[in-house]
């Protein structure tokens, strides 16, 4: 079936698709709620629909997704409900250990593994290392796990600032790409839409460095009943919009 999201235009150019698109999975808890379950019920459904909304973003031709699965202010959660998206997260790696390689699907992880259990680290080490045989080309989903993103840019600052320390820089070489460079999404261009399901309007410490020009699409829809319907309706509003990048337009 032909790729409409890929069809090119008069210049040849494939039309306005997102190469990276970035997800707040929002809304587990109020969908749970709302239908009397408990909040990990909501969280077991949002996973079923990250592993759709993926399939699809990699069906329509989009080269990254990353998506918010834990930030580092979710430690204050209950440890029922934190037991519950890492084991979610585990069942997922698991999965993903055995299909990856089939599928082409690159993973990688953005965030601060220090605090995750092992068992769940060294999947995330394992899914690393299958990543690393794929080619560049396929599609890479990055799951944010203890991710925050002013602890992203606090870490990158520690480590330039321990190189310079070192003498192996010097502060006066820092730029944006070298900053870029010193963070989680290293290699990965920013991404061009974020989306943030079930009616909030903040992006709650999700990639702050990496937003300066992202187009936001918000939605009251809750992160489970999020779908493909919705995906394209995002991805065309992104096409709609005039990105001028604090330019002006010719
Ligand atoms: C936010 O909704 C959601 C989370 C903090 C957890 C997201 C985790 C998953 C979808 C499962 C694991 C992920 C993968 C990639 C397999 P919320 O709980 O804050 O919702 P609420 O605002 O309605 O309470």
């Amino acid at each position: 079936m032909a790729n409409i999201w890929k069809k090119k235009d008069t210049a040849g150019q494939t039309e306005r698709l997102p190469r990276h698109i970035a997800i707040i999975m929002d809304g587990n808890g109020r969908w749970a709620t709302q239908r009397g379950l408990p909040r990990t019920a909501g969280h077991k459904a949002g996973a079923e629909t990250f592993r759709r909304i993926a399939t699809c973003c990699k069906d329509l031709g989009v080269e990254y997704l990353t998506v918010y699965a834990f930030s580092t202010e979710n430690w204050k959660r209950s440890a029922e409900e934190v037991g519950a998206i890492m084991g979610l997260l585990k069942r997922y790696l698991l999965e993903a250990v055995d299909s990856m390689e089939r599928d082409h699907i690159r993973l990688r992880f953005f965030g601060d593994m220090t605090p995750i259990a092992p068992e769940l680290r060294a999947l995330a080490h394992e899914t690393d290392e299958i990543s690393a045989h794929l080619p560049a080309g396929d599609f890479q989903v990055n799951v944010c796990l203890n991710y925050g993103g002013r602890d992203e840019i606090l870490r990158a600052v520690r480590c330039f600032a321990a190189e310079c320390a070192a003498g192996e820089r010097k502060p006066e070489e820092l730029d944006e790409a070298l900053f870029s460079s010193c963070l989680d999404s290293r290699g990965i261009p920013d991404p061009e839409l974020i989306i943030r399901p079930s009616g909030e309007l903040r992006l709650s410490n999700f990639l702050l460095w990496q937003c300066a020009y992202s187009e936001f699409y918000f939605t009251d829809t809750l992160w489970p009943d999020f779908d493909e319907t919705e995906l394209k309706r995002a991805i065309e509003a992104y096409r709609q919009r005039d990105r001028r990048f604090g330019g002006v337009k010719k």
